[in-house]
């Protein structure tokens, strides 16, 4: 097998227009989740045929019937539309295809090791389909290496060598759930293929849809290029989140402190907030973790304090609770970001689970972003009876609904607002100083 990695970056072109793809290549998608169905959409919007693959029979037949079971702006519309036109068809089975995407989940063990059991059965069941001139490309998230030891051994037929007869690459998604559309297709690329002419291949597809830039590269270094893009983030949002425990203990008022430090022109602080969750930033830095652990005593650590957070923000609702005497809580938000329906690895949904076990408060927990009756765990309220009913008041997270509530509907209330997302509202509703600070 030729291993002649194209390790050196190349910035092939801005084009501002995609080209069209040949006359019927068809694609097909390996898992129909966040990543997959709006890439499935996006292609046979552009014309490719393409066959979307899942493992669930009811993703497959809300898909078939034209609709969608995650929420993602304008996916609704796409998905019908592509649906309807039989560009967009859905199975429980792979099949032949020009263009194989594996978009599965990479999920992380208990002990923070990487779970690459779906990458290796989405490669696997690809296999018996893969014929010759077929490209490959992985589009989950992965440690180094995953690539070349795990999907190309699973998914290459035995008498195929890559680089000659099929071509096998990496290309990680950096989009932002809730603008997954657009930046599916404006978003700058990493390529990195196995050869470099399975990087030329792939990145000459990608070229069919994608307007933003698109740099090759080798496999090995497009996935550990998108490890330390979330690393950095995670560094950072760790560093915002020591802070806010700091600041804590010194009685003063972090958000205060971090917007001064950014009057300075080259300190750019983020956010603190209740912790970080997602299937992203809270699981990919395991990956560099687990790759290099004597030289990622950072990357851990940031690890460590993001997770410690939550329990820090618990422990202000439960003090603010106590303090008044309080017997009801409301808690906004279980999404672990701000206008997503994403509940993976969320510290908000962490820091209700812990209230609900301790059992010493009545809890109302509004998520507007759920579907009641998918949510099976606990009961929702709605935010109106939340607010009316609540001495105490825990902004988890900064859905849309709940940024701009009036000073009315806080006042009398104690309030935890990890993000500082209300704190103007207070200042200017003049009781700011008579809240419990933001943890
Ligand atoms: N969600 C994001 O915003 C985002 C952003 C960048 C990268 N990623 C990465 O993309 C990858 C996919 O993430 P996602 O959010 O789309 O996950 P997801 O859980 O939303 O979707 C994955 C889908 O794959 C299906 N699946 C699992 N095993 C399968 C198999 N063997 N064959 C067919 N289908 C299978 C699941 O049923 C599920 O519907 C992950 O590696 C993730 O880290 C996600």
């Amino acid at each position: 097998m030729s291993r002649n990695t194209a390790d050196r970056l190349t910035v092939f072109s801005d084009r501002e227009e995609p080209r069209s793809p040949p006359r019927e290549q068809t694609v097909s998608v390996v898992g129909l989740g966040y990543i997959g169905l709006p890439t499935a959409a996006i292609l046979a919007d552009r014309g490719y045929r393409v066959h979307g693959v899942d493992v669930r029979p009811d993703v497959v037949a809300t898909i078939n019937g034209g609709g969608i079971h995650i929420h993602e702006p304008h996916l609704d519309a796409l998905v019908a539309k592509v649906v309807r036109s039989g560009r967009l068809t859905a199975s429980t089975r792979p099949g032949e295809a020009d263009v194989h995407f594996l978009c599965v989940p990479t999920p992380i063990n208990a002990d923070t090791s990487a779970d690459l059991s779906y990458v290796e059965a989405a490669a696997r069941s690809i296999r018996p389909h893969v014929r010759r001139g077929n490209l490959i490309i992985l589009e989950s998230t992965s440690p180094p290496g995953t690539t070349e030891r795990i999907v190309a051994p699973h998914a290459v037929p035995p008498e195929f060598e890559v680089g000659r007869d099929v071509f096998v690459s990496h290309c990680p998604e950096r989009v932002l759930p809730g603008r997954i559309l657009i930046e599916a297709v404006e978003n700058d690329r990493i390529v990195g293929g196995m050869t470099t002419r399975c990087a030329e291949k792939t990145r000459r597809f990608y070229e069919m849809f994608v307007t933003g830039g698109i740099f090759t590269t080798s496999a090995t270094a497009a996935e550990t290029a998108k490890l330390v893009e979330n690393s950095f983030r995670d560094v950072n949002i760790a560093f915002a989140n020591e802070l806010s425990m700091m600041c804590d203990q010194l009685g003063i008022d972090v958000h205060e402190i971090i917007e001064l430090a950014n009057r300075h022109p080259r300190v750019n602080i983020l956010s603190p907030g209740p912790g970080v969750g997602g299937h992203c930033i809270s699981v990919d830095p395991w990956f560099l973790v687990h790759a290099c652990p004597e030289q990622t005593p950072l990357i851990r650590q940031a690890r460590g304090v993001n997770n410690h957070k939550p329990h820090v923000v618990l422990r202000r609702i439960v003090d603010a609770a106590r303090a008044r005497g309080a017997r009801t809580i409301g808690c906004l938000g279980l999404a672990y970001k701000a206008d997503v329906d994403d509940l993976r690895e969320s510290p908000s949904l962490e820091i209700v689970r812990e209230l609900r076990a301790m059992d010493e408060f009545e809890l109302l927990v509004c998520e507007p972003y759920v579907v009641a009756n998918r949510f099976t765990e606990f009961p929702l309220t709605d935010l109106d009876d939340v607010l009316r009913r609540s001495d105490v008041l825990a902004l988890l997270t900064d859905h849309a609904p709940f940024r701009n509530l009036p000073f009315e509907t806080l006042q009398g209330k104690s309030v935890v607002d990890p993000r500082g997302t209300w704190r103007r509202t207070l200042r200017e509703g003049g009781a700011a100083k008579s809240l419990p600070r933001a943890a």
